[in-house]
């Protein structure tokens, strides 16, 4: 099965070669030696040997249009790059699977709900998405592999980044790969029917992390509160005090200098740069924080975040189950929070109209 997917995958990397001379790492491409776009496969994957699917033994398109079905699932995709990552494959991995890929794979809100509710086989609106990328720091998948759960079956295709559908060139040739039963999927896939509803990367009988590596909107926030425990208080809030609201917890917030010249200056809303981190302690001595709660004002926007005080994000297992709390309107937040948004740009504890 393997060498049955790594040649349809040197044929994808063939037919892609243009679009990969195109990019800034065309010396890494595969050297095709020809100008037609046709390529032995050899510099993909030197030790394969199963070259047959390659485009010069079976010519035609190596991509197609989608299909209408593919297409709506596709449209439902769109913006996964920034879907949240199994704790399991939290960065690009080697993949043996798929081709010595770099793998990467995303999940959709209603798959976040079946990791908490630990749910198997997974509800309709389930998407797994994933990014297959040729080297470890591309930032361009190759091609996306999908699954999307719709009328109690997966749904399978192979993409392009722009939605175009790849052609089997091995399995089922000459067939695009979407469907309910593309062999190039499933067949490998089935290993994992019965156990775990054809899904290989994390098992649905197992509780899903507490916290996952954060998104790279929330990795470029951390070096901005680097040493906010020597940033001021507000002035309502000198010393750790229990809350009856952060689950009991005993907090403490802390702000930056954009938020004290806002307060000076009774600026509301508070402009971008804005930073307040509040520390969450389960007891009122202990010496490190369970949780840091952290709104940061970008692009006219509070960006929200819960964290561990290492830097992962935290897993929302209440509202938006198995989603990481994070970004512009994590409802763990904002469902709270929205009490004060037209009246004092969603904060609580200082007035910035005094
Ligand atoms: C040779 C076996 C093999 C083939 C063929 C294969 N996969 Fe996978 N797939 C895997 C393995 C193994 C994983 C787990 C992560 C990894 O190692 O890539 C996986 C992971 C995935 C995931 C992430 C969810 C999960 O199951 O962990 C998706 C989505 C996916 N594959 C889609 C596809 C699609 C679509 C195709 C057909 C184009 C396909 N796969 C073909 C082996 C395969
Ligand atoms: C149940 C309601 C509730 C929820 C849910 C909630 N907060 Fe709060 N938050 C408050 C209240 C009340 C205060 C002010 C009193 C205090 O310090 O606890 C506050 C204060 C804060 C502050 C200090 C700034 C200010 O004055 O508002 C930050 C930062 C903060 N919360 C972030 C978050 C983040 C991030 C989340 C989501 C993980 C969150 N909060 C969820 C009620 C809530």
């Amino acid at each position: 099965m393997t060498n049955f997917f790594r040649a349809m995958s040197i044929a994808v990397a063939a037919g892609t070669l243009a679009w990969a001379g195109c990019s800034d790492d065309a010396g890494d491409a595969p050297p095709s030696g020809t100008d037609s776009g046709v390529d032995s496969g050899g510099g993909v994957d030197s030790g394969g040997g199963v070259d047959t699917g390659s485009p010069a033994d079976a010519p035609g398109p190596t991509a197609v249009e989608a299909s209408a079905e593919t297409k709506a699932v596709w449209a439902k995709m769109s913006g996964y790059a920034a879907w949240p990552r199994f704790s399991e494959n939290a960065k690009p991995a080697l993949s043996k699977g798929h081709m010595n890929m770099y793998v990467l794979a995303h999940y959709n809100d209603v798959v976040g709900k079946a990791l908490i509710d630990k749910t198997k086989p997974l509800p309709d609106g389930s998407i797994i998405a994933k990014d297959n990328f040729a080297k470890e720091t591309d930032t361009t998948p190759m091609v996306v592999t999908v699954m999307a759960k719709q009328g109690g079956k997966w749904y399978w295709f192979e993409a392009t980044p722009d939605g175009k559908v790849i052609v089997d060139r091995t399995m089922e040739p000459g067939k695009p790969i979407e469907g309910n039963d593309p062999k190039m999927c499933t067949a490998c896939h089935s290993s994992k029917a019965d156990s775990n509803d054809w899904v290989f990367t994390h098992d649905f009988s197992k509780d899903m992390a507490m916290a996952v590596d954060p998104s790279p909107a929330t990795k470029a926030l951390w070096p901005k509160i680097s040493g906010y425990t020597s940033w001021p208080k507000f002035p309502e809030e000198l010393v750790r005090r229990q809350t009856d609201q952060h689950m009991n917890m005993w907090v403490l917030a802390y702000h930056n200098e954009v938020v004290t010249k806002a307060m000076t200056d009774k600026t509301l809303p508070p402009p971008d740069g804005a930073l307040i981190v509040k520390e969450n302690y389960a007891a009122e001595t202990d010496a490190k924080p369970m949780a840091l709660t952290i709104m940061s004002k970008q692009a006219g926007k509070w960006y929200w975040l819960e964290a561990t005080p290492d830097g992962m994000t935290i897993i929302d297992r209440m509202m938006q189950k198995g989603m990481p709390i994070e970004g512009d309107n994590p409802t763990m937040c904002t469902g709270c929070h929205s009490a004060k948004a037209t009246t004092n740009d969603w904060l609580f504890i200082h007035d910035f109209t005094k």
